[in-house]
């Protein structure tokens, strides 16, 4: 990779301990939990891409309408020299909001942000290809406690945080509001903003088969949390004794996806250590994938100090982009 093109990669040996703390904090609790964000290693980010092009699976193909339609209007409201994406993924969709800034003339700087390494690497050599005249700086890191290591903005140039696909679904209330907190911390005020996706309430059938799909994928992507474990922690979960499940929770209107166990297990995993034991039917939370309607949307931003200035939504009201800027 060249100067113009490059990855920062700051995790060292205390952060590789996360997984296990985690894994501690969430399989002890009275209810078991997972953070979703231990879905994505390779295969995970690969099962992930797979979901994304399922018939049933709306957001992705929602979203990237959204750029198509109205990504010229979104880099002209922005002013987008730089844009900082968490949770980059693979970028393919971004790409297409980042054409239209390169074709603006704006573009300076883009920034994938992932915690998976190997997504950053491949998508910050795709992106130093296709963007000839920006500068692409990778940052390998979770957008929890890393935030400190992208880099300082560019002086007069407008920088956008995107967090895209409705990933911030994924965050319960708390901790969704703790991490636009942090998010806008990284604005400047007057000439920065929040770019960001979310999935809106609708339909409940139509929510719900976006996560139960019948090519069986999305349940793949789920166990695939246990296959993480198994590997990196020295686990033996018996990974196809966990069935799939995927509801909508209409008081909380979020997805909740969890993993129930077919029968009573005791499971190792040796790296903590720690020993657990599972009843036949008990399950584990593994994701939370939250629906906005357009008040929770201005509630919790405003929670965290930002004011929204425009929505975009797909033709079919599915999925909105929203721009909003730190108040001054
Ligand atoms: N933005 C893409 C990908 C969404 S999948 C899209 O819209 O299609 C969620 C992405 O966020 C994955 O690439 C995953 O690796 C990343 N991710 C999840 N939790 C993260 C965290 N805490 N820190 C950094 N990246 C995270
Ligand atoms: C990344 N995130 C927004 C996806 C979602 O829809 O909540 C993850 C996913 N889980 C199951 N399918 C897709």
């Amino acid at each position: 990779m060249s100067e113009r093109v490059r990855v920062i990669c700051p995790l060292n040996e205390s952060d590789e301990r996360t997984l296990a703390d985690d894994v501690l904090d969430g399989l002890t609790r009275p209810f078991k939990e997972l953070a979703p964000k231990h879905f994505y290693d390779e295969t995970g980010g690969e099962l992930f891409d797979q979901i994304c092009d399922l018939p049933g699976y709306y957001p992705t193909r929602a979203e990237r309408s959204i750029f198509e339609a109205d990504g010229a209007e979104i880099v002209a409201a922005s002013g987008m020299a730089e844009l900082v994406e968490l949770g980059s993924g693979t970028a393919e969709k971004t790409m297409i909001l980042i054409d239209q800034a390169a074709a603006a003339g704006t573009l300076q700087r883009y920034v994938p942000f992932d915690v998976t390494e190997a997504m950053v690497r491949r998508c910050s050599e795709i992106c130093g290809e296709r963007f000839t005249d920006a500068e692409i700086i990778g940052v390998v890191g979770d957008f929890e406690r890393h935030l400190e290591y992208i880099p300082p903005p560019i002086e007069g140039a407008p920088r956008v945080v995107a967090l895209l696909g409705g990933t911030i679904g994924n965050f319960v209330p708390g901790s969704r509001r703790q991490l636009l907190r942090a998010i806008a911390a990284l604005l400047r005020p007057g000439i920065d903003h929040l770019l960001l996706g979310t999935d809106l309430v609708k339909d409940p059938a139509v929510i719900e088969a976006a996560y139960n799909d019948s090519a069986g994928v999305t349940a793949a992507f789920n166990r695939n949390v246990l296959s993480v474990i198994n590997c990196s922690l020295d686990a033996d979960f018996d990974v196809d004794a966990f069935e799939h499940v995927a509801f909508y929770d209409r008081g909380q209107e979020w997805i909740e996806m969890r993993l129930r166990a077919s029968r009573a297990m005791h499971v190792k995993i040796a790296a903590i250590p720690l020993a657990i034991d599972f009843a036949s039917g008990e399950e584990l939370r593994t994701e939370v994938s939250a629906k906005f309607t357009p008040q929770r949307l201005a509630d919790d931003l405003g929670a965290a100090g930002l004011k929204l200035e425009k929505t975009w939504t797909d033709s079919e009201g599915r999925f909105a982009l929203s721009l909003s800027s730190p108040v001054v």
